[in-house]
């Protein structure tokens, strides 16, 4: 596949000065707006003795104080709000598994500009105006239905607003209503793939052409095993309810190497997360993110968790993210050995005698970290056979990852199905 002219927009192929400058004018402004309309950020700004002022050029943004999910919580539900109640459209809220949910305001425009963000995703993801668009992210105070299908609409797509679940009911729609893309989590895919198969529908002969994948972290391993399945180009679509929602990052089919951040409406530094500096360019840390347009709930140096690199734009200025495979609060500590959930990912898959469906349980056995795995085998096997792939895994694990594993092969379709963003991994230790 080539980039053709309509994948790109004007803002996509600014010289790099240019865009330098139209972050720094905006960043400008937001960091005004979010002084002069937020009590909780003039307070920090305060405190880290700021003015919108003292921002003269983009490495400046470094002096200011970060913003944190804690915060967000700490201030539920409206304190992060910049404008008057009356001016919102809309409220998204991330379903935190424990605690306050983080919310999040829209105005009009903001809507606007995040559906005009999601539609440029979706046309360098290869989408284009007269395309059908499933979207089987989860509609509601999730930002991905929503997100996905303002964006579907605003590139002149015909929008089939599926939501997630009813797995047969979505093998259905696809085989009559004939989208060219789908719009859904990785691992929601998988359990797509099993409803497909389990109706005797071949998944290769769907209309789908290409998927839009997101809202959790997956491997390569991962995109080659859905690619194979269905016959479809699959790309990464990244983003996170405090800053916006889907379509703050988007891979270009074209080139498949990891998701472009829009830069011209969110600004990426990455830090050590222990130390809090800055990292150059192309070195790992945590991504930290600013907007530059919001006008309900700007965002300033927010702190995604989310381990990644800065590379540099393969269709433009804009930089690249490397794959985001981990979060800093999924990173597990095995005796020492720091290991994402990734990595084991990325084992399971290089055998072919495993299924991409897996559970990784932690707990503690006096003062030892334990780690055992459960994955199912693609084909119905022996106790024999399932033994020894066991055995290759674990082998794998220990050379590739460096940490011992428990590993228990069972029987395809015997692991619970992802229902939107997966959960694989139960850490029983205390913390
Ligand atoms: O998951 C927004 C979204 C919806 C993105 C649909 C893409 C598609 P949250 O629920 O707030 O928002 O979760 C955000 O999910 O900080 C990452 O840790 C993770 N994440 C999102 N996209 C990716 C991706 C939505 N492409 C959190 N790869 C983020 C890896 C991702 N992780």
């Amino acid at each position: 596949m080539v980039v053709d002219r309509f994948d790109i927009d004007a803002n996509e192929t600014l010289t790099i000065e240019a865009l330098r400058e139209m972050q720094l004018e905006r960043l400008r402004g937001q960091l005004r707006h979010a002084y002069e309309g937020n009590a909780v950020y003039r307070q920090n700004f305060d405190d880290a003795k700021v003015t919108p002022d003292s921002l003269q050029s983009l490495e400046d943004l470094s002096r200011f104080p970060f913003t944190t999910k804690v915060e967000f919580r700490d201030n539920y539900p409206f304190g992060f709000f910049a404008v008057p109640q009356d001016d919102l459209a809309r409220i998204h809220a991330s379903s935190g598994t424990t605690g306050q949910p983080t919310v999040v305001g829209y105005t009009k425009q903001d809507i606007a500009t995040w559906a005009g963000l999601v539609a440029r995703s979706i046309k360098a993801a290869g989408g284009r105006p007269g395309m059908k668009v499933h979207v089987a992210y989860g509609y509601g105070l999730f930002t991905g239905g929503l997100g996905a299908h303002y964006g579907a609409e605003e590139l002149g797509c015909t929008v089939i607003p599926m939501s997630g679940g009813q797995s047969e009911k979505q093998v259905q729609l696809i085989t009559d209503f004939q989208p060219e893309i789908i719009m859904v989590t990785p691992s929601y895919m998988l359990a797509l793939l099993d409803a497909f198969r389990a109706q005797g529908v071949d998944p290769r002969q769907s209309s789908l052409k290409i998927g839009i994948f997101g809202a959790e972290p997956w491997t390569q391993e991962m995109r080659e095993e859905i690619e194979q399945a269905f016959g479809i180009r699959a790309v990464d679509i990244y983003g996170l309810s405090e800053l916006m929602g889907p379509g703050v990052a988007q891979e270009y089919a074209a080139t498949q190497d990891g998701p472009t951040l829009w830069e011209d409406h969110f600004y990426p530094e990455i830090i050590d997360p222990e130390t809090n500096e800055l990292v150059p360019d192309g070195e790992e840390g945590e991504l930290v993110l600013t907007s530059l347009t919001k006008q309900a709930s700007p965002v300033v140096r927010y702190r995604t968790r989310d381990i990644t690199r800065l590379l540099p734009g393969t269709n433009g200025p804009m930089r690249r993210l490397a794959k985001i495979t981990g979060r800093t609060d999924d990173m597990l500590i095995i005796r020492g050995v720091n290991v994402f959930p990734s990595q084991i990912e990325t084992e399971i898959l290089k055998l072919k005698q495993l299924a991409p469906h897996y559970s990784i349980e932690v707990w503690r056995d006096g003062a030892l970290d334990k780690v055992s795995i459960n994955v199912e085998s693609r084909d119905p096997a022996d106790d024999h056979t399932a033994r020894k792939s066991a055995a290759n895994l674990a082998g794998n694990i220990k050379t590739f990852v460096g940490i011992s594993t428990n590993v228990d092969v069972v029987a395809p379709g015997s692991l619970p199905r992802s229902k939107g963003k997966a959960a694989r991994v139960t850490d029983r230790r205390k913390r």
